[in-house]
């Protein structure tokens, strides 16, 4: 029985398997796509031959949860400036590991429904605040494109339509934001082979070519449950960092253990996220981060930090 098997047996049981089978939570739209309007030249990073651009309703994502309320902005604020500082470092360190480029990097989850959408829109938005850099996000959901249906562009061509037309250009499907420096890659439109292309030979040269769009731009995956799809295990192999993001106190500990197998020889980051906060009032987002040293390089070694 192979690793995925056997974690996905244990998922069934208990409080993991009442998530799974719940129902999904029908996500709102916090931003539109509007054409023939684009940001000033200076903003345009990576460089795109869009005439249009998604706008981003602020206040339809504070009522939708996904921003906090104005009293918590700075706390906020300061928690992902701590999640995104050392991912930023280790991205454009002059001594690069050998593998794929620490700008790729994946935020995954063991299992469905512990943040992993949530904290990449954070973080992307965290890290285009970054005057040097760029952030192109890439829904790498393609199940469940929940970042391409938030920002209105779920039915734009995007990820599967790259792997599937090796004639459509990059620069062609990625969308402009009305957020300085912050790019978006929708999911595409959806295929029956959906899965099976985020694995394919193909997948590795799209990858390769968004690392390759912006000298100092970071590309930001969300993706696929960990446990519940081998194809988010290839996409961790193509990933320089992987953000693995952790639900407090309901992400099983063995879940994340395997996940933490399955993501192998990656510099990985964890992020603790909805944890009670002591001395706030109720918990909001509350996310730590540590570290470990990919495998061969001194084994476990968390940090962390708040
Ligand atoms: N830190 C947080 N604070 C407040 N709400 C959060 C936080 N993290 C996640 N949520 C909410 O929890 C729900 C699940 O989060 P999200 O969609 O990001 O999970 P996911 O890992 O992307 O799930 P899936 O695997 O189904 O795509 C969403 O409604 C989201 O807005
Ligand atoms: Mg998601």
């Amino acid at each position: 029985m192979s690793l995925v098997e056997r974690a996905l047996q244990k998922v069934q049981a208990g409080e993991a398997a009442k998530r799974l089978a719940a129902k999904p939570v029908v996500e709102p739209t916090i931003g539109k796509l509007v054409a023939g309007t684009v940001p000033p030249a200076a903003e345009r990073e990576p460089a795109y031959a869009a005439n249009r651009m998604v706008t981003l309703d602020r206040d339809a994502m504070r009522a939708a949860g996904l921003l906090p309320q104005p009293d918590r902005d700075r706390e906020i604020a300061d928690q992902y400036r701590a999640i995104k500082r050392p991912l930023i470092q280790a991205a454009f360190q002059a001594e690069q590991p050998e593998g794929p480029p620490q700008k790729l990097i994946m935020v995954a989850s063991a299992l469905p429904g512990d943040g992993k959408t949530f904290t990449g829109l954070n973080l992307a938005l965290s890290m285009a605040l970054e005057k040097d850099h760029s952030v192109l996000l890439v829904d790498g959901d393609v199940i469940k494109p929940h970042v391409s249906k938030l920002l209105g562009v779920e039915d734009e061509p995007g990820l599967l339509d790259l792997l599937t037309d090796p004639t459509l250009s990059i620069d062609s499907v990625i969308l402009p934001t009305d957020v300085p420096r912050l790019s978006v890659l929708p999911a595409g439109r959806h295929t029956e082979h959906a899965t099976e292309l985020l694995s394919s030979e193909r997948m590795t040269q799209v990858v390769a070519q968004l690392a390759r769009l912006s000298a100092r731009g970071i590309v930001l995956f969300d993706s696929l449950p960990l446990l519940l799809t081998s194809e988010a295990r290839v996409l961790t192999s193509l990933m320089g960092q992987v953000v693995l993001v952790v639900k407090a106190n309901v992400t099983p500990q063995d879940a994340v253990k395997d996940a933490i197998e399955l993501i192998g020889d990656r510099r990985l980051w964890l992020v603790l996220n909805q944890a009670e906060v002591h001395g706030t009032s109720g918990y909001y987002y509350g996310s730590q981060y540590g570290y470990r040293k990919p495998y061969g390089q001194g084994g476990p070694d968390a940090a962390s930090s708040s």
